[in-house]
């Protein structure tokens, strides 16, 4: 792909140099706002969820001491468990779909191969991970209020290598970049859906300050993937 170079000029010390800083292999977020009355509607049917829950479908992490799951085991899947989120699961299928298409890539169908819940109280924090066994991973914000609860982050990857010899320099006090930021913040508001490819290291580090920051997270494949030459496939079904 071609990438005009009319991004960025500074000046460099009193003469005029252009310069031009050309970003390569952006990585797309994608960010959905679903309309107020299907997120209302969302809403009351998770928390429901979230109050009546029986025992065997949540779960208490050691690692995550403040936050209560509801369905995060590798057999559960809360789409299956409650018929009530349906809808939403076809909304979910819907923007997965309007991604991979808007990104450049072509996708008959997907399968959610995962769906769970995230309720987190006060003080919570969520180490930094990536999702394997999935392509396309999401964030669903049922109870969100940027007050009080904590946005998620996205690990800057470009500046952290953890397996590779590098040379670094320090950050500068007064100049804040995507170049030289450890992590990204996108100001999510509650009733937003983001989707990203799941490779991608994302959490939060600055406790939650209030109680019921109420997420739906998610991990989805292909229902069929076939490479770029069309020689190899395989198929999942749902
Ligand atoms: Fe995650």
């Amino acid at each position: 792909m071609k990438v005009k170079n009319k991004t960025l000029c500074r000046m460099v010390e009193n003469q005029s140099y252009p310069l031009n800083i050309i970003n390569i292999n952006p990585e797309p977020i994608g960010i959905f706002t679903l309309p107020i009355e299907k997120h209302l509607n969302y809403k009351k049917s998770a928390q429901l969820i979230e109050k009546q829950a029986p025992k065997e479908l949540r779960q208490h992490f050691p690692t995550e001491k403040y936050t209560a799951h509801i369905c995060n085991n590798y057999n559960q899947n809360i789409f299956n468990q409650f018929q009530t989120l349906s809808n939403l699961k076809k909304d979910l299928i819907f923007m997965i779909l309007t991604y991979i298409k808007t990104i450049g890539h072509t996708c008959k169908d997907v399968v959610i191969n995962d769906a769970w819940l995230n309720n987190s109280s006060k003080n919570s924090t969520l180490a930094y991970h990536y999702h394997s066994n999935s392509y396309i991973s999401g964030n669903y914000f049922i109870n969100f209020n940027q007050e009080i609860h904590t946005q998620l982050n996205f690990l800057n990857d470009r500046i952290i290598k953890y397996n590779s010899p590098n040379i670094t320099t320090p950050k500068s006090p007064d100049i804040n970049t995507l170049y030289n930021s450890k992590t990204i913040t996108l100001n999510a508001k509650e009733g937003q859906v983001f989707l990203w490819r799941s490779h991608n290291s994302h959490g939060y580090s600055i406790p939650n300050k209030g109680d019921k920051r109420l997420t739906l997270s998610f991990n989805s494949m292909p229902k069929t993937c076939i490479n770029s030459d069309k020689r190899y496939s395989f198929s999942v079904v749902d």
